[in-house]
């Protein structure tokens, strides 16, 4: 099956048109790109779970900061198409800024329409450092929800924050689909799949590996009885490489997305640190 490479919205949606008149389940799996096998497992689920597939690649200008990596960033569009094709993706959207936000759309720009999450769920973790991230993440979703009208839509949650957020705001704005979370991709060694991995070095690459290995600490330690953060908190700090640049390592509960500090029930322990240029997150819940 031949996958329709479309980078304007009327095209788009005149396809989906024609699956919704035929009574088509439609998935939607939004992307920046540079797919890997975490991005691929998106896709396989939507596969399985429904009748049509739309994968977007864009690179989203309004969710990144002024000194973020939004002209670095890595763009692969011939290698995405080459593994939606392969993962029979019937439409692989891919826009270019200006068909999505019109003329001259600049990355501060301030005459758009934006969709802002609450503020509890962004005064924290990755919404904290990185200021407007996610009143752009939230933004670009809905548009592309309204785009392709899916019934599913699917996210990782390898970003915990933005599933979190994302839900939240299909609930709140009462958007008709339902959202599929689909479990962290890691490399062999627990390294968690990112389009960013791809920026560092053999040498960062293994320092990055202690993130993970953090985590796993904390569940070690959380599955023998310790239950207070501070203390896990600390644990995990030991074995992070000493040159990481810890951003934050934060325990919410899974449930609310409020502070823990002494854990009763499911938890998502969230970690963010700079591994030379290059930002990482992850994390476990436990
Ligand atoms: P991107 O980073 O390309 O990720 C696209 C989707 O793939 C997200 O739902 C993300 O959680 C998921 N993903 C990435 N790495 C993964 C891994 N190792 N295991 C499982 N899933 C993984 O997230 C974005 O793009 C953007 O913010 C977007 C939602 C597309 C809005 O622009």
């Amino acid at each position: 099956m031949k996958t329709l490479l479309l980078n304007n919205i009327s095209d788009t949606k005149k396809n989906i048109k024609e699956w919704k008149k035929n009574g088509q389940t439609i998935g939607l799996v939004p992307t920046m790109g540079a797919l890997h096998a975490g991005h691929a497992s998106l896709i396989k689920k939507a596969k399985e779970t429904c009748d049509k597939v739309v994968v977007s690649v864009f690179v989203n200008p309004i969710q990144f900061g002024p000194n973020e990596d939004y002209d670095k960033y890595p763009r692969t569009i011939e290698k995405d198409l080459k593994i939606c094709e392969e993962l029979g993706v019937n439409i692989v959207f891919a826009p270019s800024p200006n068909e999505m936000y019109g003329n001259g759309v600049k990355l501060s720009d301030t005459e758009l329409t934006f969709v802002c999450p609450p503020y509890n769920l962004i005064d924290c973790m990755c919404g904290k450092s990185r200021p407007g991230h996610f009143d752009g993440v939230a933004t670009v979703v809905l548009k592309l929800f309204n785009i392709v009208q899916p019934d599913f839509a699917f996210f990782g949650q390898k970003d915990a924050q933005q599933l979190f957020i994302l839900k939240r705001m299909v609930h709140d704005l009462n958007l008709d689909l339902t959202i599929v979370p689909c479990p962290i991709v890691r490399e062999k060694d627990g390294l968690a799949l990112s389009s960013r991995n791809t920026y560092l070095s053999d040498e960062e690459r293994k320092t990055a590996l202690t993130i993970s290995k953090s985590l796993n600490q904390i569940k070690i330690l959380y599955n023998q009885g310790i239950k207070d953060t501070k203390k896990l908190f600390d644990a995990a700090i030991s074995i992070l490489d000493k040159s990481l640049e810890l951003e934050y390592l934060e325990f919410r509960n899974a449930d609310t997305f409020e502070d823990v500090q002494e854990i009763n029930g499911t938890t998502l322990v969230a970690i963010a640190a700079k591994c030379g240029k290059t930002r990482l997150i992850d994390n476990e819940i436990i």
